[in-house]
């Protein structure tokens, strides 16, 4: 099958749990024909739980699925790197990282980690093991670590990172005030390792805004490597009689070499 017909194909079912309406969403990835590797399974599933609530963190937007599909198109630039996640969610792109083989940090802000844990449940339903502080170095792609990460604030938990091939950020870029805390986040693992390159997806809601200008002040510099149009779920049109649909864009991000 050729890549471009990737579609994940979703299957959803709800219930009722402590009052909080939970959904279980299976994603199933088509890995595409150009594979030698006979032994190699031709789907990657994964399922995911979220939670019907006000927090950003507990559905999973339809950036994810987008990028999750670029990482398996490109799967051979992140099999055996050391990748970190910003904004985690409900964990589809950091769980499909480590199924294709990279060593997975997830991170989400502190208000999510103290909120909910449907990213660690999430992670063990799809057979991965969480891993502990002191095997931060593990190389074992089965293990993600999971730390709270605040863009912009420098806590501890931006040392005890090691140096990361990738950054990978789904739907992040959605407020504007926080537009300098994720760069300068970034800018600062990019010091670090300036080889690091970062995807981001990024859905476009407001046409006046720009990701691209603001990446100077950081010494960094993006380019668009895809363009997808996703349905977006339960926005239905009644005017237009039909679904609406995202544009969602991927940057690709590196630091610029200083002159
Ligand atoms: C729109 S959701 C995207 C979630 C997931 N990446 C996806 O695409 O399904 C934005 C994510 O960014 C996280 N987030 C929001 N503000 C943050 C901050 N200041 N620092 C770190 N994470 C933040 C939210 O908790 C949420 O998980």
């Amino acid at each position: 099958m050729s890549q471009d017909h990737m579609v994940p194909l979703i299957q959803q079912k709800a219930n009722e749990n402590g009052g909080q309406l939970v959904s279980e969403k299976k994603y199933t990835f088509p890995l595409g024909g150009n594979n030698n590797n006979i032994n190699e399974s031709r789907i990657l599933e994964v399922t995911i739980k979220e939670k019907c609530d006000t927090d950003y963190s507990m559905i999973t937007w339809p950036a994810a699925p987008v990028l999750s599909k670029f990482m398996i198109k490109h799967r051979s630039q992140f099999a055996g790197k050391r990748i970190l996640e910003l904004g985690s969610g409900t964990g589809l792109c950091g769980i499909v990282g480590a199924l294709l083989g990279a060593k997975l940090i997830v991170t989400d802000s502190h208000l999510a980690r103290q909120k909910s844990s449907l990213l660690d449940v999430n992670i063990l339903q799809n057979n991965l093991i969480i891993g502990t502080d002191d095997s931060i170095e593990d190389i074992d792609p089965k293990v993600i670590h999971i730390f709270p990460l605040t863009w912009g604030r420098f806590t501890g938990v931006f040392f005890k990172i090691p140096l990361i091939d990738a950054i990978i950020a789904s739907d992040c870029f959605y407020d504007p005030n926080d537009f300098e805390d994720i760069l300068m986040t970034l800018a600062y693992f990019m010091t670090r390792n300036p080889e690091t390159v970062c995807y981001t997806t990024y859905q476009v809601r407001n046409s006046s805004w720009n990701i691209e200008c603001v990446m100077k002040r950081w010494n960094l510099h993006c380019e668009c490597v895809h363009v997808d149009y996703e349905d977006d779920d339960g926005d239905y049109d009644q005017s237009q009689g039909q679904r609406s649909r995202s544009t969602i864009l991927i940057y690709k991000i590196t630091r610029e070499p200083r002159t």
